[in-house]
């Protein structure tokens, strides 16, 4: 049964037709996707960073969700100040790929599931969430990058194998939210999922941003190795202790970008073990340094009911503190 309306349910919904099999956790640094697009992933700097994708790439290929749910974060080029959501839903069929700067990425655009969404957004919404719905929107390396990590080179009129619904967190224009509000979002949206009665469906909840990073002023550069692994550590085993992180602990450790990282409580909030379920498995751990200005932070995870089809070569398990 479906929790009644308005309950805000402790307990996950078994055998839901939507099912949150998998979390995913990654860095979206712009000069990955600019790697990618100018050819560069072999060249040593590059190699080390997407040696940590490899085993991420052939997991992909075996467990292909029906829609993911991406969470990350705009950087002024969808929302500007003119306009400062601290939430936003998209509940649009397509999302066209931005220009940042340099021309859009050659990346296919991205297709949304409008129903899904729709259904989200009522519940999140009576969930307590006054989430922001936008329609019609671009999206940029927040979204783009985490795709082509995981999905590979792509050519613009190909199709990315997932609908995607973004789920944009407001961490460039302060106020920021709150690790803990993040956390509480994905209990709702786990809430929610759990209400869908539609056609079965296997979700992934992506987080995405971070690791430590620092782009302007003083402290540009900063990268935190310690602080980093012991966020992953936390996130992994007790991540409602994470949730007493407050956002100063974030830019003051991990950089002023850092706080990028919020982004992830979101699909860590919604898994089984936050609902009274049982732990998930780390199928996938990986952290390097550097990518461009940051630390690379790369998680994936399954809740334990999902489909094991894990890649049997491993290798690439280990973190890799380079
Ligand atoms: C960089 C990283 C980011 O996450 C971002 O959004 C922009 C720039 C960087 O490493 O330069
Ligand atoms: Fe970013």
């Amino acid at each position: 049964m479906p929790p009644a309306k308005g309950e805000k349910a402790e307990v996950f919904r078994k055998n839901a037709p939507a099912q949150y099999t998998s979390a995913l956790f990654t860095s979206h640094v712009p000069a990955i996707g600019a790697a990618m697009d100018l050819g560069k992933t072999e060249e040593p700097y590059w190699k080390k960073v997407f040696s940590g994708y490899e085993w991420t790439r052939q997991w992909a290929k075996e467990n292909k969700p029906d829609v993911v749910i991406l969470v990350y974060n705009d950087h002024a080029t969808a929302f500007d100040s003119s306009i400062i959501p601290t939430f936003v839903l998209g509940t649009g069929a397509e999302y066209p790929v931005a220009d940042e700067g340099y021309g859009p990425r050659p990346v296919p655009d991205v297709k949304g599931y409008p129903e899904l969404a729709a259904h989200i957004a009522q519940s999140v919404i009576q969930d307590d969430f006054d989430l922001t719905l936008v329609n019609e929107m671009v999206v940029d390396h927040g979204l783009t990058v985490p795709l082509s990590l995981v999905y590979g080179e792509l050519d613009p009129e190909d199709e990315w194998p997932v609908k995607v619904i973004p789920l944009a967190v407001n961490v460039v224009q302060y106020p920021v939210p709150s690790g803990r509000r993040c956390y509480e979002l994905g209990k709702a949206l786990r809430r929610a999922l759990d209400k869908w009665d539609g056609p079965e469906l296997n979700v992934q909840i992506w987080g995405t941003g971070g690791m430590s990073h620092q782009l302007q002023g003083p402290r540009a550069g900063l990268i935190n190795e310690e602080w980093d692994n012991a966020f992953l550590d936390h996130l992994i085993a007790d991540p409602l202790g994470l949730t007493d992180w407050d956002h100063m602990e974030y830019v003051d450790e991990a950089g002023s970008e850092g706080i990028e990282l919020v982004d992830w409580l979101i699909a860590r909030g919604a898994m089984d073990d936050q609902f009274q379920g049982d732990a998930p498995s780390v199928d996938h751990r990986f952290y390097h340094v550097p990518a461009s200005n940051t630390a690379v932070g790369h998680l994936v995870m399954s809740n334990p009911g999902a489909p094991k089809n894990a890649p049997a070569n491993t290798a690439a398990n280990t973190p890799d503190q380079n």
